[in-house]
């Protein structure tokens, strides 16, 4: 794991920008899984600059997202379908057929989450995938005591979850679905590259179980440390909890140029 310390969640979220950036110009074809919710959206905005500025061309790119609610329908504006054409796809030169997003909707929801696993696997394979941490050590929608070994599945969300994502439903909890299908564990760890953001001071102690903590399934971003290819952008407050917050400061500071972002 790669552990990078930003003094806010700008300036983190522009370098984990600069990371999506840099492999969409090596690869132009390169699938990219995403994520919604507060913390990805410095990135998303980040990267409409560059595609407006600098010319970023997202028009081979793939996306699949992580999750949806379950019977949300993709014009609600509750629904992640919904989120991403709005905070990033309706913005940047994205084709609509190379858009993937879990279907809430599905009437078979097992056969639509197969299909879903699969079509990753036509496309190649997820070469970077987006993550945030839940404050309950969630990825994507995979709550603790999950499968390490799970792929793309209906889950249903915590008490603390539904609390968290209250925010964006008005602040009506009752309101929030409580069923969603997301990418398993598996199909997140299958990634060639995990860029985890986390920010704020609600995320330190997720953040210093997913790092510090032993690797278990009460806390689902722990897997990441098994992964062979994790960077993890926090801020300051995220970061509270670090015991070797120092140690990381240290190394990355001491990188070689061109192992900086
Ligand atoms: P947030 O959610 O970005 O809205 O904090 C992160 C998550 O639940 O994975």
């Amino acid at each position: 794991m790669e552990i990078i310390i930003n003094k806010d969640a700008p300036s983190g979220s522009h370098a984990a920008a600069r990371v999506v950036a840099k492999l969409i110009r090596e690869k132009p074809d390169a699938v990219l899984g995403l994520a919604t919710g507060s913390t990805p959206l410095i990135l998303y905005q980040e990267l409409i600059r560059m595609h407006r500025d600098e010319g970023l061309d997202f028009s081979a790119v793939t996306t699949f997202n992580l999750d949806e609610y379950v019977k949300v329908p993709p014009d609600n504006e509750q629904s992640y379908s919904y989120f991403m054409w709005e905070n990033l796809f309706s913005q940047i030169n994205i084709n609509p057929e190379n858009v993937h997003i879990p279907n809430g909707m599905a009437t078979d929801i097992p056969a639509s989450c197969a299909a879903y696993e699969q079509a990753i696997v036509q496309a190649g394979g997820i070469d970077l995938q987006v993550l945030g941490i839940g404050s309950d050590g969630h990825v994507g929608f995979n709550e603790p005591t999950s499968s390490f070994a799970s792929r793309t599945r209906i889950k249903t969300l915590t008490r603390q979850t539904v609390k968290d994502n209250a925010r964006f439903f008005g602040g009506d909890e009752s309101q929030v679905p409580h069923h969603c299908i997301t990418m398993g564990i598996g199909t997140i760890m299958d990634a060639r590259m995990n860029l985890v953001l986390a920010f704020g001071a609600n995320k330190s102690r997720a953040v210093a179980a997913t790092i510090e903590g032993p690797v278990a399934a009460v806390i689902p971003a722990s897997i990441l440390q098994h992964h062979p290819c994790t960077r993890i952008f926090v801020d300051e407050p995220a970061a509270a909890h670090l015991k070797l917050a120092d140690y990381y400061r240290w190394v990355y500071d001491n990188k070689p140029a061109w192992q900086r972002v």
